[in-house]
């Protein structure tokens, strides 16, 4: 049966998700953080994540674990066991995607889920290969919006599972071979996720005339995410979706 996808579903006002979370309050890339974005009035979050020297694939946006947690080294060169020892913040630890799928499962309305796959030339196949197993295995496509920075990426995952849809992300301070997706049309994709920088209503306008869904990041004032909403995006990524709720309506 054919996958209905809830991030291409019509709305009245942009989708608020919370970047790595809510994590302006609780420790990013946590189950803490997830939550609390769905307390504080997100419709879902968006998550970065990549492979550990075990091959689980884990929760957390930089190749170490120094910034996040009380330990140190390379995400890829520890194991899932040495990475849950770790602190990362108000008794959280790192979560794997499975984890985060099982957690999130149950909430009403279904609880939306953007996962970041990190570029990595060494790691691309197999964490593309292995975030679908995910997915398939937690029975959560329907709510499961893909994004890299890395078209190659974006390319493999439309390749594995064309069901799910794709965003390409890029930012105003990228060379203009990325920033202006110049590989697009090898990564076939539904949304691109410009940075808040990039945004204009001729933009948004000109993508949407390409059938092109936007959602933008990170946006933390009320007034930016007024102007965004303006602009006509799809979705808002911010750390407080607490803070920006109130401008969206
Ligand atoms: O997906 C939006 C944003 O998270 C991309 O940048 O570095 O925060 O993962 P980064
Ligand atoms: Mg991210």
């Amino acid at each position: 049966m054919p996958v209905v996808n809830l991030w291409l579903a019509a709305r009245d006002r942009p989708l608020i998700i919370g970047h790595r979370g809510a994590s302006a309050h609780a420790p990013e890339n946590t189950l803490l953080a997830f939550q609390t974005a769905r307390e504080h009035g997100a419709d879902g979050v968006e998550l970065d994540v990549t492979l550990c020297a075990s091959g689980e694939v884990v929760v957390i946006h930089d190749d170490t674990v120094d910034r996040t947690t009380d330990g140190k080294g390379r995400v890829r060169d520890l194991s899932l066991a040495a990475l849950r020892r770790l602190d990362a913040g108000q008794g959280q630890r790192i979560p794997t995607l499975d984890e985060v799928i099982a957690f999130t499962a149950d909430w009403d309305p279904p609880f939306l889920l953007n996962i970041e796959l990190k570029p990595s030339v060494a790691l691309r196949e197999a964490l593309a290969a292995a975030v679908v197993d995910a997915v398939w295995r937690g029975g959560c496509a329907a709510r499961t919006l893909f994004s890299s920075f890395d078209p190659l990426m974006v390319r493999r995952l439309a390749q594995l599972a064309p069901e799910v849809p794709r965003g390409i992300l890029y930012h105003h301070a990228m060379p203009a071979f990325l920033r202006r997706v110049w590989l697009a049309p090898f990564a076939p994709h539904q949304f691109r996720h410009p940075d808040i920088g990039l945004v204009t209503p001729e933009e948004v306008r000109r993508l949407k005339a390409q059938g092109k869904r936007v959602n933008t990041w990170t946006v933390n004032a009320p007034d930016q995410a007024a102007y965004a909403a303006a602009c006509g995006v799809h979705g808002i990524i911010s750390d407080s979706p607490r803070a920006i709720r109130p401008a969206l309506g």
